[in-house]
């Protein structure tokens, strides 16, 4: 209890504090940032993306990675947090002084629970003077990492990772596995994110297959109760008459009901949706409704999903391998 009144009372300080989120960075690649919670669990995920934000760049790429992997998630807050002024670089403010200083270990607020379900820990961080923020340095040497495979990420205005996921590795025991540190770039959309995720092979994919008439093509399928019903329809093989409709999806018939969990969403071509709870919906181009996500074509360009779907009606087929 103690715990959470002091995270309550640190998130409403912070919420004062932040400066406003800096919409010209990663700007395709951001969720609703202000409903997102600073922990989210899911009982089977195996991957954690733990990230240290103060303009939430860092955190738009983090749900981002989360999304792609159903990974959990966890923000690493200070127990002092950064105002305005604590982050004005150049100006000898707090980061500044933090930064240059190597002993420098800023307090975390809360720590994650336990590690042990997981198998990948990305790692996400702003750069600061060339490095990651002091306290990141503060958290791996609160936390033992050995064993795990470790992402690092960072964003920054033009610098690159540079050496600070290898400052970072030093602090760790060398049975932890650290992956090439990757800057996401500014002008990355999700999409960009999602694929350098899935280039990793952390995770395989489900066992459904999707064919486009005669076209396969390999879908990430998220990890939810829809998903998993329709990979129970698949088993007998599925095979679904879709329509085009207003310039952008093509929509069929599932043919009986799926569970739904129906929310806004900006869809973008590739992604491959529930409508209505019994209607598969798959886009070449981009809308704005209430869906469930079901998964999401990682192998076809835009263009190409506009081939395939954008010239006529189509025939979508799902089944187990
Ligand atoms: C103290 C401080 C130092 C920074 N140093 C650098 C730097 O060396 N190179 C750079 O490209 N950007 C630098 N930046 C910019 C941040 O890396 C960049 O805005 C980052 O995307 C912020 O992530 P966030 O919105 O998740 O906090 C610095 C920002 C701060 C506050």
């Amino acid at each position: 209890m103690k715990k959470l009144t002091a995270l309550l009372t640190a998130l409403l300080l912070m919420t004062a504090a932040l400066p406003a989120f800096a919409a010209d960075a990663v700007s395709s690649a951001t969720v609703n940032i202000s409903s997102l919670p600073e922990l989210r669990e899911n009982p089977d995920a195996s991957a954690l993306v733990v990230y240290f934000s103060t303009d939430d760049t860092v955190k738009a790429v983090s749900y981002t990675i989360a999304d792609a992997l159903s990974a959990d998630v966890f923000e690493i807050l200070p127990e002092i947090p950064y105002a305005e002024d604590d982050l004005k670089y150049y100006t000898n403010c707090r980061a500044d002084q933090e930064q240059s200083d190597s002993t420098a270990r800023p307090g975390v607020l809360t720590w994650p629970d336990s590690l042990e379900k997981y198998s990948v820990v990305f790692l996400g961080y702003p750069i600061w003077h060339g490095q990651a923020p002091k306290i990141l340095y503060t958290l791996l040497e609160g936390i033992d990492v050995s064993g795990k495979t470790i992402v690092p990420f960072c964003t920054s205005a033009s610098s690159g990772a540079g050496s600070s996921a290898r400052n970072l590795q030093a602090l760790t025991d060398n049975t932890a596995v650290w992956l090439d540190a990757k800057r996401i770039d500014n002008s990355s959309t999700a999409d960009d994110i999602r694929s350098w995720v899935l280039s990793l092979g952390l995770k395989e994919e489900a066992a459904m297959k999707m064919t486009i008439n005669d076209t396969p093509v390999s879908v990430a399928w998220e990890d939810n109760d829809s998903v998993k019903a329709l990979t129970n329809l698949a088993a007998d093989g599925l095979t679904i008459r879709m329509s085009m409709y207003g310039g952008f999806e093509q929509v069929g018939s599932i043919g009986q009901r799926l569970p739904s969990h129906d929310v806004q969403t900006n869809t973008s071509s590739g992604d491959v949706v529930l409508y209505s709870g019994d209607q598969l919906v798959v886009f070449y181009g981009s809308n704005s409704w209430a869906y469930t996500r079901l998964g999401h074509i990682t192998d076809q360009t835009p263009d190409q999903m506009r081939s395939l779907l954008g010239n006529g009606d189509v025939t979508i087929t799902l089944s187990i391998d």
